[in-house]
C-alpha cells in the first residue's frame, strides 16, 4: 500500500519502524549507484542524510567534523558557555583536514611515569607524544620505544629526541594543502612518520601522521564526499539556547548576538529544540531567527503532527524535527504520557510538509539501518543520538567496566544533563532549586563502538541496499516508490536471526 493508503487502513494503531517493513520493486539499481544527497534547506545539502543529535554525550566539534567528512552534519549542544560554543563550532570551519590541530602533547618535566599513567587514564592507543614547554615551544618528541616501564622514573627531557634532531614543517607550506605537504615530506622523510608543524617562533601548531595521510588518500579513491560550504569549509550546526530574561521571557538580544557570533564563523545552520516545538515560546523563537537571518539554515523541533509542522513552517523553518519520545534514553511516553510511535508521527507530519515545501527530519529511535530507510520513505534526513554515542568521538571519556568499554549517553531531559544547561529544552529553570526537575530522559552507558567513519559507511551501505531492492536511484525516488506491509510480531521475529548461534556480531 502506499503511505497513504497503509496509515489510512491500520487507524487507529499508531506505528513504528518495526511494525512495518518495505515491499521489493523491480529495479535498475545497483545500490552503491544509489544516491543519498539531501537538503536541509535551500542552500544547505548534504551528500548524506544524516545528522548527529544536539546531546552532550553525542556532539562537540569532533563528533562533528567526523559527520561532515562523511558527508552528514553534527549540530554542537549548547550545554557550554555561548563562548566555549561559538570556539568549538569554529573548529570545525578550521579543520585542515589531514592535521591534528591539538595533538597530545607532554611536558619536558613530566616523567615517564606520569605519561603512562595518562595512556592508561585516558585509554589512549598511541604513545609519541611531541614535547611542548609551557609557551609550546617545540622541545622534542617523546618516541613510543622510550614510553616503557623500566624508563618510569626518568624525565621526558633525558629520553626524548631533542629539537635539534626533529625534521619540522613550516606552518604556512602545510595550510595550503596540508596532504601534498605530508606527502612531500614523507616521501622526502623515508622512515619518520609523523610531520610536526610549526610556526616561525618554533612553537607546535599541529602534527599531520603518515597513517593518516595514508588513509585520506585511500578514502579520496573510495569517493567519500564530505559536505562542504561554498567555501570548501566542512558544514556544521549548533542547537542555540533559548536565553532567557529573569522574567521568564526571550532575551532576544542574547540570543540574536550569541547566533550573529556563530554566522561570523560561518555556521551553516541552527537548531532550536524543544521537546515541545508547537509552543508560543518556540514559534516566536523561530520567527525572532527567521527575521534576523532570513538565510540561515533553521533546523526546528520536535513536533509529531501536521498542525505542528505547519506552525513551525509558518514562523520560519527551513526543516522539522519529528519525534516525541522515541529516543533510546527517552522517557517522556513514560513520565508525561505523551508521544506518537514514530513511523505514524512522520506520516502525519509528512502530509503537511508536503503541501508547504518544508523538510522533514527524523528524531530519534534509529537502532539499525534498515530504520533509516523507512524513516527516509518520509523523511529528508535522519538525527543519529545513540548510534553515535559510543564513538570516540562522541564527547567523554571511555570508562572500563568488567572488562568491557564504554561511554556515557545521557538524555538531554535528564536530571545532570538538565542541571548542565538543557533545563529550558523540557520547560524547566535549571536554577529552579525549589521544586525537583521532572526528568524526561536517563543517564546510561554505551559500549565503545567503531569510529564515526565505520559507523556511517556501514549505515550508508544498508540506506543504499534499501534504495537498491526498491529501485530508487535519489532519496526523491525512495519517498515516491516506497510500499508498506504491516509486520506481525511472528514477522519480526523472522526478520531478525533466529535459531543459531551468533557466532559473530552483527553489524547495524
Ligand atoms: P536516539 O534513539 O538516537 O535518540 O538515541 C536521540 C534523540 O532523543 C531525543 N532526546 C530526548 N528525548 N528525553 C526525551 O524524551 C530526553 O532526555 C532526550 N534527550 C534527547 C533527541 O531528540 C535526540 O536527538
Amino acid at each position: 500500500l502506499t503511505a497513504d493508503a497503509f496509515f489510512k487502513a491500520n487507524q487507529p494503531a499508531a506505528l513504528t519502524y518495526d511494525d512495518v517493513s518495505l515491499a521489493t520493486l523491480y529495479s535498475e539499481i545497483l545500490p552503491r549507484e544509489a544516491d543519498t544527497a539531501t537538503s536541509l534547506s535551500e542552500s544547505l545539502r548534504l551528500p548524506i542524510p544524516i545528522i548527529s543529535s544536539d546531546m552532550d554525550t553525542v556532539t562537540e566539534s569532533r563528533m562533528a567534523i567526523a559527520m561532515a567528512l562523511n558527508g552528514g552534519l553534527g549540530l554542537i549542544h549548547y550545554n557550554m558557555p555561548p563562548k566555549e560554543q561559538v570556539k568549538e563550532v569554529a573548529r570545525v570551519k578550521r579543520h585542515i583536514h589531514g592535521l591534528i590541530q591539538d595533538p597530545i602533547t607532554v611536558a619536558p618535566t613530566d616523567t615517564i611515569s606520569d605519561v603512562l599513567a595518562m595512556i592508561e587514564e585516558r585509554k589512549f592507543t598511541f604513545s609519541t607524544f611531541p614535547v611542548v614547554t609551557a609557551d609550546r615551544q617545540l622541545a622534542g618528541l617523546l618516541s613510543s620505544s622510550v614510553v616503557k616501564d623500566r624508563y618510569r622514573a626518568k624525565t621526558v627531557a633525558e629520553v626524548m629526541t631533542p629539537r635539534a634532531a626533529l625534521v619540522t614543517e613550516a606552518e604556512e607550506r602545510v595550510a595550503q594543502d596540508p596532504i601534498a605537504a605530508a606527502d612531500a615530506f614523507f616521501n622526502a622523510h623515508i622512515g619518520i612518520n609523523k610531520m610536526l608543524v610549526v610556526n616561525a617562533r618554533d612553537q607546535l601548531r599541529g602534527l599531520v601522521t603518515s597513517s593518516d595521510v595514508e588513509k585520506i588518500t585511500s578514502e579520496a579513491k573510495a569517493r567519500r564526499k564530505p559536505a562542504r560550504d561554498a567555501q570548501f569549509r566542512l558544514v556544521v550546526g549548533a542547537a542555540v539556547s533559548p536565553h532567557r530574561k529573569p522574567d521568564g521571557s526571550l532575551d532576544r538580544d542574547a540570543i540574536l548576538e550569541h547566533i550573529g557570533n556563530l554566522a561570523a564563523e560561518g555556521i551553516d545552520a541552527v537548531a532550536l529544540s524543544s521537546a515541545h516545538a508547537h509552543t508560543v515560546s518556540l514559534g516566536e523563537l523561530v520567527r525572532l531567527v527567521r527575521n534576523a537571518f532570513p538565510e540561515l539554515a533553521i533546523i526546528a523541533g520536535n513536533v509529531t503532527s501536521g498542525a505542528g509542522v505547519e506552525f513551525l513552517a509558518r514562523a520560519g523553518a527551513s526543516s522539522i524535527k519529528i519525534g516525541q519520545g522515541p529516543g533510546s534514553i527517552c522517557t517522556t511516553r513514560i513520565v508525561a504520557g505523551v508521544g506518537i510511535p514514530q513511523l505514524t508521527a512522520l506520516h502525519l507530519a509528512a502530509q503537511s510538509a508536503r503541501k508547504l515545501g518544508v523538510r522533514l527530519i527524523a528524531d530519534g529511535g534509529i537502532t539499525k539501518s534498515g530504520d533509516i530507510v523507512k524513516a527516509l520513505t518520509l523523511a529528508d534526513a535522519i538525527i543519529l543520538g545513540g548510534l553515535l554515542a559510543g564513538c570516540r568521538e562522541a564527547p567523554g571519556e571511555i570508562m572500563e567496566i568488567g572488562g568491557k568499554l564504554y561511554k556515557s549517553y545521557r538524555g538531554m531531559g535528564s536530571l545532570a544533563a538538565m542541571k548542565s544547561g538543557s533545563a529550558a529544552r523540557y520547560g524547566h529553570d535549571k536554577a529552579d532549586t525549589v521544586r525537583k526537575l521532572t526528568a524526561e530522559g536517563i543517564e546510561a552507558l554505551k559500549e565503545v563502538s567503531g569510529s564515526v567513519d565505520d559507523t556511517l559507511a556501514t549505515l550508508i551501505g544498508g540506506v543504499q541496499s534499501g534504495m537498491g531492492y526498491l529501485g530508487a536511484a535519489t532519496l526523491e525516488q525512495l519517498r515516491a516508490r516506497a510500499r508498506y506491509v504491516r509486520v506481525s510480531p511472528a514477522g519480526q521475529k523472522e526478520a531478525a536471526p533466529h535459531d543459531v548461534v551468533e557466532v559473530s556480531t552483527r553489524s547495524n
